[in-house]
């Protein structure tokens, strides 16, 4: 870049920085991001939460001020809804941006001032609801939280129904009038894993999106789990030492028939980044191919292990129309131990929690050395802080 004395023409963050700096550079204005703190150019890929400043030449500097005068597109995928994957858009950027927050996480906190998120259950959590308000609460906002069936009037969710019975209200009445009450809604609703089509449709989720008026996310649906992905992804990021890891997701026993919304997200998260990802499960296991496309599907587990860098273990019931919601197998052999982990390269074990120890785990890897489940449950915090500063960020539009 000639240097004819050069301009600052945006200072801000280091992932806003990279966007302005694209922009100029694809309009044809050579342009360069400057670290304030060090006064020295750093590379694009560096981490930092510190405010930088993108700079052009002297010369330049009345074409590109002209050009990101409209700021609209300098802004980072801000969010109105998050439920998959693709709702984050630029993966690089949500996870530098998971980085500097990481660093530095109370950085925004003004950003919620004000602003009000209702937290919805009808299932349990500890994690999901910890981390949440958490992540709010490092963002300045308030917090309500909605235990559906501890307090709240019973609610009837299908149209037409006759409501002669023990429900009092209907979800759409419930729903709006929540929406009064706040801006931003999470929303955490379960596979019931009676109608596999009522699941799939995500009718409890999509219902808040359309009536609510307000900008929804998922604290875990029927069909998918986006923050524990999101989280679990941040994890083998920091602990990953090639560049495509090999990540295997093992299907492991459990007394109780759970739905597939955790693996089925993991599977698209870790595909949709491009991790060499293999899922391994007895027959009758398999998920929906929308959410495993891209991943080796292998019935061997220990064939699957063989040289893995981190391991996902889960259970979940089968997918399928015919066996939908049922438990095939609680065979023991497919808990995790370090049989299985022996062949592996030395991986990381993980898992969402709660786990049942001695089912899906053993005491041993789960207090092992390279157990990272308590690491993805502290970045439940960082991921839930990401997605409620983007969703945030398309409020103040
Ligand atoms: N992993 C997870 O979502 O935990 P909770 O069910 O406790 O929220």
């Amino acid at each position: 870049m000639a240097d004819d004395g050069l301009k600052c023409v945006f200072k801000g963050q280091t992932f806003e920085a990279e966007i302005v700096r694209s922009r100029l550079e694809d309009s044809g204005i050579p342009a360069m991001i400057q670290n304030n703190s060090l006064s020295a150019v750093f590379s694009s890929y560096t981490y930092t939460a510190g405010d930088v400043t993108v700079m052009v030449n002297a010369s330049d500097e009345t074409a590109a001020r002209a050009l990101l005068a409209d700021r609209s597109d300098t802004r980072p995928n801000v969010m109105r809804t998050f439920t998959k994957v693709q709702d984050l858009g630029d993966m690089d950027l949500a996870l530098r941006e998971a980085f500097e927050i990481k660093k530095e996480r109370f950085k925004f906190s003004e950003l919620g001032k004000n602003r009000t998120l209702l937290m919805v259950f009808f299932n349990s959590s500890l994690r999901t609801r910890l981390s949440t308000q958490k992540a709010a609460m490092n963002l300045g906002m308030n917090v309500i939280v909605l235990d559906v069936n501890q307090g709240a009037w019973k609610l009837e969710t299908e149209r037409g129904v006759v409501m002669d019975g023990d429900k009092s209200e209907h979800l759409l009445e419930a729903i709006p009038v929540m929406g009064c009450y706040c801006d931003v809604i999470g929303v955490r609703s379960f596979a019931h894993l009676t109608d596999k089509a009522e699941d799939y449709e995500e009718r409890i989720l999509n219902q808040f999106i359309k009536y609510s008026g307000k900008p929804v996310f998922s604290m875990e649906a029927a069909t998918g789990h986006p923050l524990q992905s999101f989280a679990d992804w941040i994890t083998i990021e920091e602990h990953k030492t090639v560049k495509r890891p090999k990540v295997v997701m093992s299907w492991a026993p459990h007394p109780k028939s759970l739905p597939q919304a955790v693996p089925n997200s993991f599977a698209q998260w870790m595909t949709y980044v491009g991790y060499d990802v293999v899922i391994t499960h007895p027959e009758g296991y398999e998920l929906e191919p929308e959410f495993t496309k891209g991943a080796r599907i292998e019935y061997d587990q220990m064939k699957a292990f063989e040289g893995a860098d981190f391991v996902y273990a889960k259970n979940w019931s089968a997918a399928s129309a015919e066996h939908y919601g049922q438990i095939l197998s609680i065979d023991r052999s497919w808990t995790v131990g370090e049989r299985q982990m022996s062949v592996t390269d030395n991986a990381y074990f993980m898992h969402c929690l709660p786990v049942r120890r001695n089912m899906i785990v053993t005491d041993d890897v789960i207090e092992g050395p390279r157990s990272l489940v308590i690491p993805e449950a502290a970045n439940r915090e960082i991921s839930a802080t990401v997605v409620l500063k983007r969703i945030l960020e398309g409020l103040s539009d």
